[in-house]
């Protein structure tokens, strides 16, 4: 029988020169929960045995000269190749900071595949034939430069896995986050409700559920306008 999990469930290959990096962030709370689930599967792959020469290197001199080194074509090809022995995927995604810029329709729209790989770039940048050849997608996490994809692929990892259905206990919450509606999130208090002379307002200890989504709707319009007015255009 095919169980609701197998249904659901996403797997996440990352592709890096530097495996060590994903250990805390991977293993810690929400993301934690879901591979303890088996909502998500995560795979990190070094580079760096896919070489073939034997200094073991993933990347050399610019052809045309040029600072920096660029990374080579063949242990990225050779390491695609062996995962799709196996599997089958929607998306090769390359992280770089020319990609189109993701936002939380792209995640959204990514979290409905199966299987992904997200390949971080390091150096200089990486053999044009990769991109021209071997990934079906560029993304970027943001207008400035990393010293590698890897906390962009994190960051991808991080917002599709919360995605999937059953990862968060309480699952209207990530559909009130923060871009989903093109709003921005209305402000949330907890106890106690003064602190310090701050009082929490007073409609969200009134218990009148319309009057307070009303009042959650209209600061969420009042924030977005203050700080992201472009989303509601
Ligand atoms: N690698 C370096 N900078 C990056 C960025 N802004 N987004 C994605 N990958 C990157």
């Amino acid at each position: 029988m095919v169980s609701w999990k197998s249904i659901l469930a996403m797997r996440i290959d990352i592709i890096t020169c530097l495996p060590e990096l994903f250990e805390g962030p991977m293993n810690q709370s929400i993301v934690k929960r879901a591979q303890k689930k088996g909502l998500v599967e995560l795979y990190i792959h070094d580079l760096r045995p896919f070489t073939s020469n034997k200094q073991k290197s993933i990347d050399d001199y610019a052809y045309g000269g040029g600072a920096g080194m660029v990374m080579m074509i063949e242990p990225i090809d050779r390491c695609i190749s062996a995962l799709k022995k196996h599997t089958d995927y929607d998306e090769i995604i390359f992280m770089t900071p020319d990609g189109e810029k993701l936002n939380q329709s792209t995640c959204n729209q990514l979290s409905l595949n199966k299987n992904i790989i997200l390949l971080c770039g390091h150096y200089k940048g990486i053999d044009q034939r990769v991109r021209d050849h071997l990934i079906t997608r560029e993304i970027s996490i943001g207008d400035y430069v990393l010293s590698g994809g890897e906390l962009a692929a994190m960051i991808v990892a991080d917002s599709l896995i919360r995605l999937i259905p059953g990862v968060l206990n309480d699952e209207s919450s990530a559909l009130t986050d923060s871009f989903q509606d093109d709003l921005l999130a209305p402000p949330v208090y907890t106890r106690p409700a003064i602190y310090n002379g701050w009082k929490v307002p007073k409609i969200l200890l009134s218990g009148n559920k319309a009057v307070i989504n009303d009042w959650r709707h209209e600061a969420a319009v009042k924030k977005t306008k203050e700080r992201r007015p472009h989303l509601l255009n």
